[in-house]
Order: structure tokens, then C-alpha cells, then sequence
């Protein structure tokens, strides 16, 4: 399977173009396109045998509606997507190619794929799962096999509550009324790790984060136990006692 050319949807920007430089340096033809550049989703289709969606998360169920039905059986449809389990049911119901929904666990600005974490849900048929396992663990990529709506769960736990706790942070600094260049003199190794987290979710990508928030049906349940621990860490303050937080410090990992 070496003769083949690779098309990307969203492949003009982010972890599209990360993508299609990564293919392109495997020797991979690769196509990409965008909202305005690049061929047209028909063509892509067409021309490619493995067909790529890296579209924003708003627009991913509308490019792979367009994009699945114009493939064969035997053409590879995945996502990037961030959460699995819409993309990878609209590429079901859409297509009749292949099916793998795949989520880098890292952004367009690292360097390689090397040490990187990579989920891959294939969920139709299995010619073209091998060749993707093996040009990202030659790469030196770690690969985790699994289902949409596990991903979907680890990712409320990833990517939900690390953004949710930054966005907090940050909104609550900017509401402080403390000038951010007042911050600078007094900061600490950890605010300024802090700070250079905020930058990127308060950063050019905004709707990627407030997807993430938004669209991942585990995140109620999360944010229930949030303000739960929120709450009791609150009450604790409110009540100074420095001994019962110390306690939930110390408290061993639920069971
Ligand atoms: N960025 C990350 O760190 C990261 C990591 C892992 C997975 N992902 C996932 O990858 C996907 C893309 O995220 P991103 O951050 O790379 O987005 P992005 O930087 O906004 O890039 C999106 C790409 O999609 C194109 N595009 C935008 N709207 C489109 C539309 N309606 N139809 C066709 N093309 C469209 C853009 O091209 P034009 O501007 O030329 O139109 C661009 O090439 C998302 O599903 C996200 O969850 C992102």
C-alpha cells in the first residue's frame, strides 16, 4: 500500500498542515485543502485513497457528512478530532470506506511525533489500521488502541479539567484587578508553568478549547465533582482549617 496519495481536509493550517508535513516527509503525495485553498472535497475524494478530516470541531460533522459518501470500501476515512465519539458515528453512518477516528495527544508545535502519545479508534474493517501503526511507531509515537466513548471519557479527564482549571485561573486573575506586569516581579517557577498554559487556551484558538469544554458529554458528571471539591476546599478556608486541608492533601486515592 505505498502507492496512494494522502488528502487532508484542514490540512492548510494546525495539526492539518502538522499532518500533512509529517506524510509529505514519509514520502507521501499529500493534498490538502482548506475553507477557500486547496482542491475541493470532491477531488480529495477522488484523487486520494486515504482521506483525512482536521476541519475545527464545529465544522467536522458537516466535512465528513460531504466527504464519506464520495469514498469506496476499501479508501481510509479518519478524523483528528479531539473527541471521538460524534466524529467517528458520522463517518460510520456517512461512508463505506474504513473507519479510524485518531487523536494526536499533542499540538501543531512540537517538533515530531517522537514520545507523543497517539489514539486510534478503528471501527471499520482493518487494511489500513497496520499502516498507520507502523509509520507512527516508527516515528516513535506511543499508540493506544481503543473505543470512541473511552477516549471520550479519559479526554473530560485530560484535556476537560486541565482547561476548565486554567480558564478559571486566568479569569480570575484578570478579575483580581492586579495589572499583569504588576505579576512578574513576584512570580514563581509554577505561576510562570501556569502562565504559559494560559497563553495558549487565551491564544488564536479559542473555539478548539471551548469545544472541548462544550461538546464532551462527560463533563457534567466532572464539573459535579468539581464544585463538590470545590465546596469542601472553600468551607475549609472560609472555616481556617489548615488541618483538614492538609488531611485532603494526605487523603489516599479513591478506590
Ligand atoms: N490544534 C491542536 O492542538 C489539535 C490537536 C489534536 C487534535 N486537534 C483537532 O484537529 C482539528 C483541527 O484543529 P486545529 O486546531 O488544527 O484547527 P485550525 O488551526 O483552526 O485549522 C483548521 C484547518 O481547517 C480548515 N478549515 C476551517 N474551517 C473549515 C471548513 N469549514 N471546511 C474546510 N476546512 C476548514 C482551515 O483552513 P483555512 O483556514 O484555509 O480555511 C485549517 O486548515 C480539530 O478537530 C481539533 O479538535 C487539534
Amino acid at each position: 500500500m505505498n502507492n496512494f496519495a494522502i488528502g487532508i481536509i484542514g490540512g492548510t493550517g494546525g495539526i492539518g498542515k502538522w499532518f500533512a508535513d509529517f506524510f509529505n516527509g514519509e514520502g507521501h503525495r499529500v493534498l490538502v485543502s482548506g475553507r477557500t485553498k486547496g482542491p475541493s472535497i470532491s477531488e480529495i475524494t477522488t484523487l486520494c485513497r486515504v482521506v483525512i478530516v482536521a476541519v475545527p470541531i464545529a465544522a467536522t460533522l458537516d466535512v465528513i457528512r460531504k466527504a464519506g459518501p464520495l469514498l469506496s470500501e476499501d479508501a481510509l476515512l479518519m478524523d483528528l478530532t479531539s473527541l471521538k465519539e460524534e466524529p467517528v458515528r458520522e463517518m460510520l453512518a456517512s461512508s463505506p470506506a474504513e473507519v479510524i477516528g485518531c487523536h494526536p495527544l499533542f499540538g501543531p508545535d512540537v517538533l515530531s511525533m517522537n514520545g507523543q502519545n497517539i489514539v486510534l479508534c478503528p471501527v471499520r474493517g482493518g487494511g489500513w489500521l497496520g499502516f498507520l501503526q507502523e509509520i507512527f511507531v516508527k516515528n516513535g509515537a506511543r499508540i493506544t488502541v481503543t473505543a470512541p466513548a473511552e477516549h471520550d471519557r479519559m479526554m473530560a479527564l485530560i484535556q476537560g479539567l486541565t482547561h476548565l482549571d486554567t480558564i478559571l485561573m486566568e479569569l480570575s486573575l484578570r478579575d483580581s484587578g492586579v495589572e499583569p506586569s504588576e505579576l512578574d516581579a513576584f512570580s514563581t517557577p509554577i505561576f510562570r508553568t501556569k502562565q504559559a498554559i494560559s497563553a495558549k487556551v487565551f491564544g488564536p484558538r479559542p473555539g478548539l478549547y471551548a469545544s472541548l469544554l462544550v461538546e464532551n458529554p462527560n463533563m457534567p458528571t466532572l464539573l459535579a465533582i468539581f464544585e463538590q471539591n470545590f465546596a469542601l476546599v472553600k468551607e475549609l478556608i472560609r472555616q481556617g482549617d489548615a488541618s483538614g486541608i492538609e488531611a485532603l492533601l494526605k487523603r489516599p486515592k479513591r478506590p
